[in-house]
């Protein structure tokens, strides 16, 4: 038999049960401060795709969603806060209630470049959602979410959406990369 996903975990920070508590609590949140506002949900590709698709199950008033795909300049150079739009999205956002679904936060500068760009378009507000955001010690980043689900550690976290390499993103739950897959 092959490898299993599990056997790259070190530990597990949060269980299937804390994701759907976390997320939980966040749909409601959301359904109580967009109730008539018809929020456009924008999932940030690739790691978003599982939270957004957990959270808009979690809220409860009319909504939508769309997607955009970013990714860094070059390699390496992650979290340079200069992101390339691969995709871009299909609907119009001038004068709608956005709010930008993020599966994790670390420096924050992919998440402020967007809501510059995403600005400049004129919607009726805009906001962020953030499932996770790392703590990194002396470390702020460089924007505040509306909506937190929860703090990670500064480690190598992969599952429900996080990758490395690609892999690990159909975890169902989060956990910490054994050092040895990435070393
Ligand atoms: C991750 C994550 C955020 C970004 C956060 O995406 O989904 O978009 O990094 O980092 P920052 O706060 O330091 O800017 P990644 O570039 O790994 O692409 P992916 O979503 O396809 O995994």
């Amino acid at each position: 038999m092959g490898l299993l996903l599990h056997e790259g975990i070190e530990s597990v920070i949060l269980s299937e049960e804390d994701i759907r508590n976390i997320v939980c609590r966040m749909g409601a949140q959301i359904s109580d401060d967009y109730a008539d506002k018809n929020p456009l949900f924008v999932a940030v590709l690739r790691g978003a795709f599982v939270f957004t698709a957990d959270l808009l199950r979690a809220v409860t008033v009319p909504c939508s969603v769309d997607f955009m795909a970013v990714s860094s300049y070059g390699d390496g150079v992650k979290s340079s806060g200069v992101v390339r739009i691969v995709k871009d999205l299909d609907t119009k956002i001038e004068g709608r209630h956005v709010i930008i679904a993020e599966d994790i936060l670390d420096s924050g500068l992919t998440l402020s470049y967007l809501i510059d760009l995403l600005s400049a378009r004129r919607p009726a507000s805009i906001a962020v959602a953030a499932f996770a955001v790392k703590d990194i010690p002396g470390k702020k980043p460089a924007i505040k979410p509306d909506y937190v689900g929860t703090h990670v550690p500064n480690e190598f976290i992969v599952g429900y959406g996080l990758d490395y390499a690609e892999e690990y993103r159909n975890l169902p739950f989060v956990g910490i990369l054994k050092p040895e897959v990435y070393s």
